[in-house]
């Protein structure tokens, strides 16, 4: 293990943002990460725990200690007569664990297929897609506490998930390192095929037997279509969670504004697209921000939700393109966007 100094966090961030931290290390199991925690190395500004920094908008230069989480492996632990229960390290590649489980007929991952970053991040926002999330699938998961250097076992319960949402980002924040989470998989589909453009594009596909494979196939097309691959164009996904209002008020904003794109939630509350929010706002009146660009910082033209950075810009312009765009909408609007992304 390489204890690094001042280096640069730019090919470790999706928004490719260049900033610096001062000390930098990666570990690959449980006793090498102690062996850091104990290593002397922790400031006053402690340590932050990095996957594939797809959820992440860096904005300065880091005292802490940056701590990449490289723990890999994947284990089928045991099944019983619907499921199987399979185990992988934090450090595995989302995408890549899901093409796995997708190959082996392990079902009920495959609509969050192509999502960036890795497994260990997966429960912090609980990861959501195309009418799945990973609490749909989630079994429990290790983590270690950063002080007592003890390890926790959380089940669905512990982890109390909401949409974008966990324990580990409210209670808990930045006092577990997750290392691995198990997942229960369905040895028959359960096909989620509602949400979004998936049976237009299963039918573009000229898919006549549905499978597991074909839905993830349909799923990395659409996101393929409308977000920016980070390796060609930096960005940490929707830069902002879905605001959930009252019925009462969407009611009222329909009647202003017929074409606002609203869904029913089970608790009675409507999520709004963000998206067509931001997409009616803009620096001007005539403006919207949708394809706005200043400089290397803008806003996706197929995706108002995600801001870009297409070269060098910093993380402090793009947190200040998204002010500007909170500002807007709670000025047309009345409604807060809440940032979904974890700006540092
Ligand atoms: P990081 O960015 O490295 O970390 C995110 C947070 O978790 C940080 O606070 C970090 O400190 C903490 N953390 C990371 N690993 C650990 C660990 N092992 N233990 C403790 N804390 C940890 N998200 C969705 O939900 N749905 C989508 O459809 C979606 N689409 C996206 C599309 C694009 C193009 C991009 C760039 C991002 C998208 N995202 C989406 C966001 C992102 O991919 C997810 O949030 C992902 O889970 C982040 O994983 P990561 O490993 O990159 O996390
Ligand atoms: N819309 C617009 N203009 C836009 C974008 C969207 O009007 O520029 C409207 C359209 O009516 C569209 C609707 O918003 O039908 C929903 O858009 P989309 O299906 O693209 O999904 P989203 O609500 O913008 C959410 C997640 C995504 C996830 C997709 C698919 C959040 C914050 N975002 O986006 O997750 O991939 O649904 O399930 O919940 C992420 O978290 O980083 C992420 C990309």
């Amino acid at each position: 293990m390489q204890i690094q100094q001042n280096i640069s966090l730019r090919p470790y961030n999706t928004f490719g943002v260049n900033v610096a931290c001062r000390q930098f290390a990666a570990f690959q199991n449980t006793d090498e990460l102690i062996e850091l925690l104990n290593s002397g190395n922790i400031g006053k500004s402690g340590v932050l725990i990095l996957g594939g920094g797809s959820n992440m908008l860096l904005t300065k230069n880091l005292d802490s200690f940056v701590l990449k989480n490289d723990i890999k492996g994947i284990e089928e632990l045991h099944e019983d007569k619907d499921f199987v229960y399979v185990r992988a390290g934090a450090g595995e590649n989302w995408h890549e664990f899901v093409s796995y489980c997708t190959s082996k007929g392990w079902a009920g991952l495959e609509n969050l297929s192509l999502i960036p970053g890795n497994v260990g991040a997966s429960p912090m926002q609980n990861i959501g897609a195309y009418g799945v999330e990973v609490k749909d699938l989630f079994w429990d998961l290790e983590a270690l506490h950063l002080k007592e250097k003890k390890i926790q076992t959380f089940t669905l319960m512990d982890c109390a998930f909401g949409y974008r949402d966990s324990i580990f980002k409210n209670k808990y924040k930045d006092q577990f390192v997750i290392l691995n989470v198990t997942f229960r998989l369905r040895k028959r589909p359960i096909f989620h095929t509602n949400y979004g453009a998936i049976t237009q594009e299963l039918e573009r596909m000229r898919v006549t037997d549905l499978s597991i494979k074909a839905i993830a196939e349909a799923i990395i097309n659409i996101r393929s279509s409308k977000l920016p691959d980070p390796k060609l164009i930096g960005n940490a996904g929707s830069f902002f969670k879905n605001p959930l209002v009252k019925r009462t008020l969407f009611e009222k904003l329909k009647k202003q504004y017929p074409g606002i794109v609203g869904f029913d939630n089970p608790d009675g509350t409507v999520k709004l697209a963000a998206g067509w929010l931001i997409e009616q706002c803009g620096p001007a009146e005539d403006i919207s921000w949708k394809g706005y660009r200043v400089g290397d910082v803008g806003c996706y033209p197929k995706q108002a939700l995600v801001l870009v950075n297409y070269g060098n810009a910093t993380g402090t312009e793009v947190f200040d393109l998204s002010t500007q765009i909170v500002q807007s909408v709670r000025t047309k609007f009345n409604v807060t966007l809440e940032r979904e992304v974890n700006v540092i």
